[in-house]
């Protein structure tokens, strides 16, 4: 029987059973769809614009692989060849977003980029500093008169975004979402072509950060009377078992007045009940004018969203003029109260809530920070598996769907800024992050910064209540905090703004900080920073890696242990956001090269736990835990003393080493348990008591070498939407089945069916194996692959393979499902058929050849001027005889010969070629024109090998795209 058997059966066995944990211990439930903050209706359209991207590196200092880009403003409409249709991107990589480049790189041993991961991205990385991204996409005629607007939720890092040719406007920052409104520039019953220019040569973080448009983005269609984004607010107010509910809407005109716009507001109750409706005065809209209305309803006996029961309702917000709707906009949001007590913590919904946090940068193994949606969503339950509530998004704006996991799931969040500034970009981003989240039930508070020196000074006192004025006009029903360095300030300068007093790490500090300031909320904002490797128990510097006892800091701040018993010993505490829940690249804490991820994580990578995972779960959950480590696989150690240490939530444990008892302990509350153990093979065993009565057991034993694979999934089922992911783990087994703790194996996954592996982890924080890729190493035991769904439903079957050991394969159902609107995909039609027809190039044209034997029809597309205006122009007079071509378009006449797959075309009319040179009567002066006033503009003239010159002939060859 193995661990995984076992596991199975302790579901069935109430009494003593071994206390399993597989990779990823736990099913997942089939992904639910997150909701759309805006979904269609009213004439709006929001179109996913994910799948069909072309991706070619540009360069940060050399104009001619940058494809000639020097700012390009200098006529509006006229950005350059990259930006036309007809440009020729056949040899961009195809790549769906959401797309992270960086991780495509190779590492580079350079110290200055430890935050970056050792990817090699800033100013002495331009070749792979810069990406450039096309899409091409058609607009119905049906378009014209709408507004269309593309919206990004974020790309890393200052985004440049052309369309038709047209520059419409930059962006800086690398994680809040922006838009930009291509109504003007669109091209309603044609192609059209986005292109964005993404520049990460500049950075933000000493934390891993990727590269490219690593979030989703949308394109939306509205009337020109419209919510405005992000523009309806529903805040409540729970008191007397209802709820007041203020709802605000801002709507936007651009287009003609209007006198008579109405806002229909409806609420719609978690089971789909309509169950209140409010109805405004008819007020008129100026020409391109704004208009904020104010509503209130109130909800009987609503139903709250809490950590148990995530209740969301809907505001459906209708805008109408005339009777006739305009818009209508879906914003879901949650009913309940967040309040915290400077003696008692924190309380959601009147309960109190202890914040058993954990602070998580963005990225994961196998995607960087490209997370598909699903990744976020396995993310949230892992954390929860160990009883973790809440969670900070250091140090920036999150991805909207981490906020729908949190909200769907249960986990309160810690909604943190990028920039704390009052500077135009920093409120800007504030801003943005408030109007964006405000709905989400589970951001209970609003993060303006992190470890920001200046917030201990009297211009940090300024700025910071600058920015909680922000939070207070767009919100204003929640409170503010900010992590602060330390604790020597609290209460002071900067601080003073803040609603909560944080802290980051300093416990004695917040202890004297609530003694001498008894009515001011204290939560801890950062704590602990402990570092450990999954699996490993002997540190190694050299090595880059760290013991997995729980002792480890890197500052000497508490360990998991010393902190949670401090926090959970002081009810006035809120509680605290250890730093890290999972491991991320960059900040390679404690070590260096080779090391190119933090060692933080509760959890590493890939999501597979360290043994803090199971110290948490004791003292966070009520589920029975017991957790024996080390492994006991240590040849040559025999007879000398290893530290075996448990953490549990049971009464008394009591340990065996090969069937001897090596004594019972009882458990300290928020403690664990350790005995010094002399090593002999064979197995470790901890037996837990509860009650007087033996719940639990786990064994260690010695494993024999490495004989097969033990493949898992965290889902039976997903999506086909070409979205959805199932994390797929190995364990590495000996013949008996028992998890080989050191075995390092190279594992090859294969995918056949539906799905595809997007990339691969170990969990080793010094592996250069690229993550996009099909094969990985194990690391003490353990490896994985992220597998995405394609859009046809089917199975998706996963092969596990290792050269000499026991393969290992499981099936999985990608279910059909309807696709989110999204933006249909586009491709230049390759017509077929005999002779020269097909699809052609040559200098920036492309030429689409039909013949019908000597009849020759088709288009010729591009050379012109972008703005949308090379649209393809109709070949007339087309004849083939022979190798003999000849056409006109676009009063170009074209002749020319077909050798195989190259035409050769002479080109004449339209204005080509070059006027022939005059001939000066008389003598010509040395300086200036001659006497008879002939032009001396040509070559001829100036005897530069002069005479009428023909255009060079152009060399079309075949082509695909
Ligand atoms: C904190 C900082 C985090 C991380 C951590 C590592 O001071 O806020 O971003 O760097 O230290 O211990």
């Amino acid at each position: 029987m193995t661990r995984r058997d076992l596991f199975k059966t302790s579901l069935a066995v109430p009494a003593a059973v071994v206390a399993a944990e597989t990779a990823f211990s736990g099913e997942a439930p089939a992904q639910t769809q997150p909701p759309a903050t805006a979904a269609s209706g009213g004439g709006r359209e929001r179109l996913l614009l994910d799948f069909g991207w072309r991706f070619h590196f540009g360069h940060a200092t050399d104009m001619a692989r940058d494809f000639d880009f020097r700012g390009n403003f200098s006529k509006t409409g006229n950005f350059g060849a990259v930006s036309t249709l007809s440009f020729d991107d056949s040899d961009w990589k195809a790549v769906d977003l959401p797309h992270d480049w960086a991780i495509e790189l190779p590492f580079q041993n350079d110290p200055a980029l430890s935050s970056k991961g050792f990817y090699p991205l800033g100013r002495a990385y331009p070749a792979t500093s810069v990406g450039w991204y096309r899409r091409i996409f058609e607009l119905p005629a049906s378009d014209a008169g709408k507004r269309i607007t593309i919206e990004f939720d974020a790309a890393y890092r200052e985004a440049t975004v052309i369309f038709n040719g047209f520059y419409i406007g930059r962006h800086i920052g690398g994680y809040d979402p922006f838009s930009v409104d291509v109504t003007d520039f669109a091209t309603p019953g044609g192609n059209n072509v986005l292109l964005v220019r993404v520049d990460a040569t500049q950075s933000d973080g000493w934390f891993y950060e990727g590269a490219g448009i690593y979030r989703h983005v949308w394109l939306v269609k509205t009337n020109p009377l419209h919510v405005k984004k992000w523009g309806a607010f529903a805040r409540s107010e729970v008191r007397n078992g209802e709820a007041t509910v203020k709802i605000r809407t801002e709507l936007e005109n651009h287009g003609k007045a209007t006198p008579n716009a109405r806002v229909t507001s409806t609420i719609v109750d978690p089971a789909g009940k309509v169950v209140v409706k409010a109805v405004s005065a008819p007020q008129s809209i100026a020409d391109w004018g704004e208009l904020v209305t104010e509503q209130q309803v109130v909800v009987r006996t609503p139903a709250l969203w809490s950590l148990e029961e995530r209740n969301l309702y809907k505001l459906v917000t209708e805008v109408d003029h005339g009777g006739a709707v305009a818009d209508r906009y879906e914003t879901p949001f949650g009913i309940r109260t967040c309040t915290f007590d400077a003696e008692k913590g924190f309380f959601l919904n009147g309960k109190s809530v202890k914040l058993k946090g954990t602070c998580n940068h963005q990225d994961h193994a196998g995607v960087g920070a490209a997370l598909p949606d699903a990744v976020q969503y396995f993310r949230v339950r892992k954390l929860q598996e160990m009883g973790c509530n809440a969670l900070r998004t250091s140090h920036n704006p999150p991805t909207p769907e981490l906020l729908n996991a949190a909200d769907e799931l249960g986990m309160l969040v810690f909604d943190e800024t990028r920039m704390m500034s009052s500077n135009p970009e920093g409120l800007a981003q504030l801003e943005n992050l408030v109007r964006r989240d405000r709905n989400h039930p589970s951001v209970f508070m609003w993060s303006l910064g992190n470890e920001e020196g200046m917030a201990g000074t009297d211009k940090g006192f300024l700025i910071l209540s600058e920015m909680k004025a922000v939070s207070t006009k767009h919100d204003g029903s929640r409170l503010v905090s900010m992590a602060p360095n330390g604790g020597n300030n609290m209460g002071k300068f900067g601080f003073a703004a803040l609603d909560v007093q944080g802290y980051n790490y300093a416990d004695p500090a917040a202890d004297a900080y609530h003694k001498a300031n008894p009515k001011i909320p204290v939560m801890g904002t950062e704590q602990v920073s402990a570092v450990a490797t999954r699996g490993i128990y002997v540190g190694d510097y050299k090595l880059g890696y760290v013991g997995s006892y729980d002792p480890y800091t890197t500052t000497g701040r508490a360990s998991c242990e010393g902190w949670w018993s401090f926090c959970n010993a002081r009810p006035w505490l809120a509680g605290g956001f250890i730093w890290t829940g999972f491991d991320y690249r960059g900040e390679p804490s404690p070590n260096g090269w080779p090391n190119i991820n933090s060692q933080y994580g509760i959890i590493d990578m890939c999501g597979f736990p360290k043994d803090s995972f199971f110290y948490f779960q004791s003292w966070w959950t009520s589920k029975p835990v017991l957790h024996l480590f080390p492994h006991w696989n240590w040849p040559g150690l025999e007879g000398q003393e290893i530290a075996v240490w448990v953490h549990s939530n049971l009464d008394r444990v009591e340990l065996f080493l090969n069937g001897a008892s090596l004594g019972a302990k009882d458990m300290k509350k928020d403690s664990h348990l350790a005995w010094n153990v002399k090593y002999t093979p064979g197995a470790i065993e901890a037996r837990g008591f509860k009650d007087g009565k033996q719940v639990l057991t786990a064994k260690r034993e010695t494993a024999g070498p490495a004989a097969k694979l033990v493949l898992t999934a965290d889902r039976k089922e997903v999506s086909a939407d070409g979205e959805d992911v199932a994390m797929f783990a190995v364990e590495v087994e000996d013949a008996q089945g028992r998890t080989v703790p050191t075995a390092d194996n190279e594992v090859s996954f294969r995918v056949s069916g539906e799905g595809r592996v997007m990339g691969v982890g170990n969990g080793d924080p010094t592996n250069h194996e690229p993550d996009p890729g099909s094969s990985r190493k194990a690391f003490c035991g353990l490896c994985m692959a992220v597998v995405q769904s394609s859009k046809s439903a089917g199975n998706i079957t996963v092969e596990a393979s290792s050269p000499g050991l026991a393969a290992s394969s499981v099936t999985i159902a990608s279910k059909a499902v309807k696709l989110r609107p999204q933006v249909a995909g586009w491709e230049r039609e390759v017509p077929a058929g005999t002779g020269i027809t097909g699809l052609w190039r040559a200098g920036g044209q492309v030429f689409t050849f039909h013949q019908d034997a000597s009849g020759l029809t088709g288009s010729v597309e591009g050379g012109g001027r972008g703005g949308g205006g090379d649209t393809p122009a109709p070949i007339q007079d087309g004849k083939v005889d022979g190798a003999s071509i000849s056409f006109t378009a676009a009063n170009i006449t074209y002749t020319g010969t077909v050798q195989g797959d190259s035409i050769e075309l002479q080109r004449s009319g339209g204005g080509r070629g070059r006027r022939a040179p005059e001939t000066p009567a008389g003598p010509r002066p040395v300086v200036g024109p001659p006497p008879d006033g002939s032009d001396p503009s040509n070559a001829g003239f100036f005897g530069l090998g002069g005479g009428p010159q023909a255009p060079a002939p152009l060399v079309l060859h075949r082509t695909k795209r």
